[in-house]
């Protein structure tokens, strides 16, 4: 069964072609990162105009680089939450037009699951084996940082979430504060490796023992009062605080990801979202992993990162289950309790 995926939820227009919930037959991804940069942050209203002009070149390219033909698509999954409502809507209302038109069933797709999708994705050659039921899966990215527990690919219950920033989040103000472009998250972690991590004590957010929810806005409160403390930064000092602000942050993700394996007897821990391409975070995990006796799936970044591969992954498990949605289905821009 082949899905064509589809997500436009914030600044990424893409569209992949996947077979059977796991083999990524072509994704394509069209980042809006050089539009956005110059304001230091996504500008809602111009990541709507592009995924217009880009939606349909997109699904072009992932329909050709699978080598199939629309009429060869037996279903459509597309992102329908949450994210911003403008860019879902482009791809929404495409997905509803080419159903229509072609006659091909479509499923609207929640794009905190679908990331948690990524460790099922496989290319072809790829040896790495599947995570099994149940396991955690923590979703970190520029929007949501969130703990679930998977006991099926579409049965889930949610452990935790943020309560203010995501992590990404917290990494692009960081890296805004400290002059390093946006999304800054990547720099971040490049500067970390020449920086001490334990150059700055800032505090780990914990919120309490055991407590599976996130907060992240305080560290990057804690960065900001560093920087005005310190005056000018030299490159050495930049280092410093880019390694120290990570290892904070990591250190958490960390033992929240194993205080929910623990709480809810799972021996796998799956990591995904755009975060979960951040180094330290994926070698802290591995060795956790390997101490504890921990299975951790981590998927390669193009697949961590937002993508529509993953979309597609979930969407045939809907669509195997009769989840088939009308021309009616609305956006969830900000999707509550699912
Ligand atoms: O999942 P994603 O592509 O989009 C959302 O759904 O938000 O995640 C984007 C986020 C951004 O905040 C970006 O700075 C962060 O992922 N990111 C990283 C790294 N690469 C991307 N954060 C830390 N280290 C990285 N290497
Ligand atoms: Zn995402």
């Amino acid at each position: 069964m082949l899905v064509l995926g589809i997500e436009s939820s914030c600044d990424d227009t893409a569209a992949a072609v996947v077979e059977d919930g796991f083999l990524v037959r072509s994704s394509i991804v069209s980042s809006q990162d050089s539009i956005h940069g110059r304001y230091g942050g996504v500008v809602p209203e111009l990541a709507s105009r592009r995924h217009i002009e880009m939606i349909i070149p997109v699904v072009e390219e992932a329909l050709r680089g699978a080598g199939v033909e629309i009429k060869a698509i037996d279903g459509i999954a597309v992102t329908r939450g949450p994210g911003l409502v403008g860019s879902i809507l482009v791809g929404l209302s495409f997905a509803k037009g080419v159903s229509y038109a072609k006659g091909i069933p479509f499923t609207g797709v929640n794009h905190i699951l679908a990331h948690t999708h990524a460790a099922f994705l496989k290319e072809e050659g790829s040896e790495d084996g599947s995570p099994e039921f149940p396991f955690v899966s923590l979703v970190v990215s520029g929007g949501h940082t969130a703990l679930l527990l998977f006991t099926g690919y579409t049965q889930y219950r949610m452990l935790g979430q943020c309560l203010d920033d995501a992590a990404g989040e917290a990494f692009d103000k960081t890296a805004k504060l400290l002059g390093l472009g946006y999304p800054g998250g990547a720099a971040i972690d490049r500067l970390s490796r020449s920086g001490d991590p334990g150059s700055i004590e800032f505090t780990r957010p914990f919120i309490a023992k055991g407590n599976l929810n996130f907060s992240f806005s305080g560290i990057k409160t804690a960065v900001l009062n560093h920087i005005k403390g310190a005056g000018e930064l030299d490159r050495k000092s930049i280092n410093d605080l880019s390694a120290s602000f990570q290892e904070a942050v990591v250190d958490v993700l960390v033992q929240k990801a194993l205080w929910a394996a623990e709480e809810t007897d799972s021996e796998t821990i799956v990591v995904s979202g755009g975060v979960a391409c951040n180094s330290r975070l994926r070698a802290r995990l591995k060795d956790a992993g390997v101490q504890k006796g921990i299975k951790v799936f981590i998927p390669p970044p193009r697949f961590c990162s937002d993508n529509a591969a993953t979309v597609a992954a979930l969407g045939y498990h809907q669509l195997k289950n009769r989840e088939f949605a009308d021309l009616d289905l609305n956006a969830i821009p900000t999707w509550r309790g699912f």
